[in-house]
């Protein structure tokens, strides 16, 4: 596949520093040569920088004013990036997909596809502007995404995302408010507890039937978060009992075999707080997964 690394050193999602510095984590962890070693042809287009700065502050909302610069340019290289291959955007924090699937989105209604997006976290990132109880906009963007009222600050959504399109894996930190308005919502959500009940293969399965059966694309966002701190400590929103090492490959591998996915975040990396480059390694190995490296070729074969 033709696959473009776009740097998006976004840091304005929350009030602890440190993303900023995550598309150079992964480059000196081996992305690249990792995917190159896969057989696909990869392009670096470095790092992007926010659109200057428009929007008025807002006291109760930390950085809005850069937060919105970012999303209106990673909605322009995102809308772009996608209609060249497949675009996989190293973050920085959770703020930015609503610049990158944003613009994705965008080129998808051009197409006259549907895009569907799976949210792999901890958190649903499912406040407005006006139920955030910290203020911190990574924590918003599936709102926005969606189509929610109330974000009047930020460009407008080109296409917001149906909530029957999106599917959320992993959580176990859902705050009251943003609790109550998904349960008024078609979105699908497998928390750890039914993870832990059914096997995580089970709601990934059903989501991406139903992307296939749509003809959809699908954009994947990936928040280090996802992990279980104990395997992945680089990150600032840590919550424990997350997802093992075994089920990230697993999903990584079962979306690679499905073949639908056309555009991947890489989130909340904070290098700052990882140890030994552990955790970038980690993404790095867990892409390439969700990229085709295996062990073997399915159904496991004997060696005799
Ligand atoms: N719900 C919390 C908040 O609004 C945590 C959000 C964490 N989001 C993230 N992308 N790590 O602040
Ligand atoms: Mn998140
Ligand atoms: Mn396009
Ligand atoms: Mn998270």
């Amino acid at each position: 596949r033709d696959i473009i690394l776009i740097g998006c050193p976004v840091d304005s999602g929350k009030r602890r520093r440190g993303c900023l510095m995550g598309p150079d984590s992964y480059r000196v962890a081996g992305l690249r040569e990792a995917l190159e070693g896969l057989g696909h042809r990869v392009t670096d287009r470095g790092n992007l920088t926010p659109d200057p700065i428009e929007a008025a502050g807002d006291p109760r909302l930390w950085a809005l004013a850069e937060t919105v610069g970012w999303t209106a340019a990673l909605i322009r290289a995102a809308e772009e990036a996608a209609g060249q291959g497949m675009p996989i955007f190293l973050g920085g924090d959770h703020a930015l997909s609503m610049g990158t699937v944003a613009g994705v989105a965008a080129h998808a209604q051009r197409l006259g596809k549907p895009l569907f997006l799976l949210w792999l976290d901890a958190h649903s990132d499912f406040h407005t502007l006006a139920s955030t109880e910290t203020g911190n906009l990574h924590g918003v963007s599936v709102a926005y995404l969606a189509g929610r009222e109330g974000f009047d600050a930020f460009p407008p959504v080109p296409a917001p995302i149906p909530a029957k399109n999106i599917c959320m894996i992993g959580l176990r930190s859902v705050d009251p408010a943003e609790r109550e308005a998904l349960a008024g919502t078609e979105i699908h959500v497998a928390d750890m507890r039914f993870i832990d009940e059914n096997s995580i293969k089970a709601p990934l399965a059903e989501f991406l039937a139903r992307v296939d059966a749509a003809g959809g694309l699908l954009h994947v966002s990936f928040d280090v978060d996802f992990l279980d701190p104990s395997i992945a400590p680089a990150v600032g929103t840590t919550s424990p009992g997350g997802t093992t090492f075994r089920e990230a490959h697993l999903v990584m591998e079962m979306l690679f075999d499905s073949g639908l996915v056309s555009s991947l975040d890489l989130v909340e990396l904070n290098p700052f707080l990882d140890e030994r480059g552990r955790t970038a390694g980690l993404m790095v190995d867990l892409t390439a997964s969700l990229l085709g490296r295996r062990i073997f070729d399915r159904p496991t074969r004997s060696l005799a």
